[in-house]
C-alpha cells in the first residue's frame, strides 16, 4: 500500500529537496506505509459537507498557480460518491481564472480549512466543469441560498492528506459565536430578572 498524495507531491525536485535537508529517508518509510487515502471513508466526507468555505487551486498554461475562495453554506461542497465531489459554481466577476484554467489543466487542489477546530485537509483530484448537465445543478444546488448557479464542477478525487494543525488560528464563524454566546446571553438575562426584582 503506498500514500497516494505522495506519488502526487513528491516529484523528483521534492525528493531532492528532503534529501538535503534530512527528511527522505521518514517520508520514503511514510511512502510505503499506511493506508492510500484516495477515497473519501466516512469521516473525510463528514469534515467535507461540514465546511462552510474552501480554496480552490488550478494551474494555467503558463505554469502560473491560482487559488480561488469559495463561500456557500455549510455543505455545499458535496460528497457524491467515495471518489467525486461537486459543487454549484455561482455567478462571479466574470474572469473565470478557475475554469479557464481548468481547460488546459484538470489538475485541482482543494484546501478545506476548519479554524475552530484547528483542522485543514488537502484533496488533490481532477476537475470537470458542466454547462450542459441541469440535472447535476440541481443536484448541487443549495435550496434557499441565494446565488446564481452558472454550472456544475465535478471532482474526481486522486488524493487527500491531513495538514498538521501548527499554526492554524483558533476562529469561530457567526453560526458559532452565537452558539457559543446563547447559554450565556440566557444567563444574563436570568440575572438581570434576578437583579429587576431585588431593585423593584
Ligand atoms: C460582482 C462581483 C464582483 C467580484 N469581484 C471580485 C474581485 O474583484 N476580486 C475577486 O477576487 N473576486 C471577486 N468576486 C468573486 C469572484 O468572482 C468569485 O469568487 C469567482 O468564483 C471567481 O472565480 P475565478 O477566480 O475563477 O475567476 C466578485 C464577485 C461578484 C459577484
Amino acid at each position: 500500500m503506498a500514500r497516494k498524495f505522495t506519488q502526487i507531491a513528491f516529484t523528483p525536485a521534492v525528493k531532492a529537496i528532503q534529501d538535503k535537508y534530512g527528511s527522505r529517508e521518514t517520508y520514503a518509510r511514510m511512502e510505503e506505509s499506511g493506508l492510500e487515502n484516495d477515497t473519501l471513508i466516512p469521516h473525510i466526507a463528514e469534515f467535507v459537507e461540514a465546511r462552510d468555505s474552501f480554496y480552490m487551486g488550478t494551474t494555467n498554461e503558463k505554469g502560473w498557480p491560482y487559488i480561488q475562495f469559495r463561500g456557500g453554506p455549510i455543505g455545499f461542497l458535496k460528497v457524491l460518491d467515495r471518489k467525486t465531489l461537486g459543487f454549484a459554481d455561482f455567478s462571479g466577476n466574470g474572469q473565470y481564472l478557475s475554469i479557464g484554467n481548468l481547460e488546459t489543466s484538470d489538475r485541482v487542489f482543494l484546501f478545506l480549512m476548519d479554524y475552530a477546530n484547528r483542522r485543514r485537509l488537502k484533496i488533490w483530484g481532477r476537475a470537470k466543469v458542466e454547462c450542459d448537465r441541469p440535472d447535476l445543478v440541481e443536484q448541487l444546488r443549495v435550496s434557499g441560498y441565494r446565488a446564481n448557479v452558472e454550472r456544475a464542477i465535478v471532482i474526481r478525487v486522486e488524493a487527500w492528506d491531513w495538514n498538521c494543525p501548527q499554526h492554524i488560528p483558533l476562529k469561530y464563524s457567526e453560526e458559532q459565536v452565537a452558539e457559543i454566546m446563547a447559554p450565556l446571553q440566557s444567563r444574563i438575562r436570568e440575572l438581570e430578572t434576578q437583579l429587576e426584582s431585588l431593585t423593584d
